[in-house]
């Protein structure tokens, strides 16, 4: 199958063009950011560059990953967030269906409103309350009030990506590299860890069922990340070095708000037989091991 992605440059993207390429399909890789030699510049903001893409191309699928992904950016930057996230994602929707091709979008746990003491599940209503996880909605609604052909895929908080990732799991990496004694981790806000390379492996599966729809698709268990930063020290037995002090969410105030959770569960794909996401401490120890030390990225 060829497929193009947009956003390819991105953390998910790390991985997911690393396992189509090791099942011999073509990736088309593009992006606005060029740190990656093969990708072609596409911004999905403009129109006319997206469909004349497509056009060139001629891919079998649409892979649209491109977004603003800096939650509190989003909030301080509302038209920048909905012009990339919304009309963005309607740009590449609308290309997808005036070459009558499936797409895959990547949407986020954080559509829910965040006060339900369970994982959310596809069948609960989203209720956003930031601007990131509204644009991602406004998104999802316009992939699935265009295409007959779409697969929208729900994820956690999403660490992966080894340099790419810019979020928890490598922030705490710098503090151990720094080698702090103490580590500050929020205790009062849970989420579903995904893995890049867990997701990566469950997509294929998924499309290839051709049974289009929305699925959540997150790794098993919820956490906080304080129950991450314990988790990290415990499987890089740095547990006698360093203190995992849990604090109050108000500890590190944020422009944008976040519901209590994020926390999704696979309950379609369970449903299917699809779910091959392993639980989240498993992977986590995983990519410490595999990816991070393996790589030089962190080193004891
Ligand atoms: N990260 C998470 O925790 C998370 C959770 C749930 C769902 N998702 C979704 O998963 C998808 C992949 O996210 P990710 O974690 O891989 O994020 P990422 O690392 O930020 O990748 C997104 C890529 O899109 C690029 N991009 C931004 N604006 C663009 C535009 N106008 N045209 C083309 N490319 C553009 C970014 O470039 P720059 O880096 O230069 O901005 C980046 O390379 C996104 O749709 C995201 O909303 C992410």
């Amino acid at each position: 199958m060829k497929i193009l992605i947009t956003g390819a440059a991105g953390m998910l993207a790390y991985d997911v063009c690393m396992f189509l390429i090791s099942r011999n399909h073509t990736v088309i890789k593009t992006d606005i950011n060029q740190r990656e030699h093969d990708v072609e510049y596409l911004d999905v903001c403009k129109f006319d560059t997206v469909f004349e893409c497509i056009n060139k191309h001629t891919p079998d699928f649409i892979f649209h990953f491109a977004a603003e992904t800096n939650v509190d950016l989003c909030e301080q930057r509302p038209e920048h967030a909905y012009r990339t996230n919304t009309i963005g994602t309607e740009n590449v929707v609308l290309a997808a269906s005036r070459h009558n091709l499936p797409l895959l979008y990547i949407s986020t746990g954080g559509v829910f409103r965040g006060d339900s003491p369970d994982p959310y599940t596809e069948f609960d209503n989203p209720d956003p309350i930031n601007v990131y996880a509204k644009s991602k909605y406004e998104g999802e609604k316009i992939v699935k009030d265009t295409l007959s052909q779409y697969f929208i895929l729900r994820a956690g908080w999403m660490i992966g990506g080894l340099e790419l990732d810019k979020k928890f799991v490598f922030k705490i990496l710098g503090q151990l590299k720094d080698k702090k004694k103490e580590i500050f981790a929020v205790n009062d806000k849970f989420g579903s860890p995904t893995f890049t390379f867990d997701f990566a492996k469950n997509i294929l599966p998924v499309i290839s069922t051709e049974r289009y729809g929305l699925y959540h698709m997150a790794n098993v268990g919820v956490a906080s990340r304080y129950d991450i930063a314990r988790e990290m020290v415990h499987i890089l037995m740095l547990e006698k070095d360093v203190k995992i002090t849990p604090v109050h969410s108000s500890y590190f105030p944020l422009p944008a708000p976040r519901g209590r959770s994020e926390a999704i569960v696979n309950y379609k794909l369970n449903i299917l037989g699809l779910n091959l996401m392993p639980r989240w401490e498993s992977s986590l120890k995983k990519y410490l091991k595999e990816s991070l030390i393996n790589n030089g990225i962190y080193e004891r």
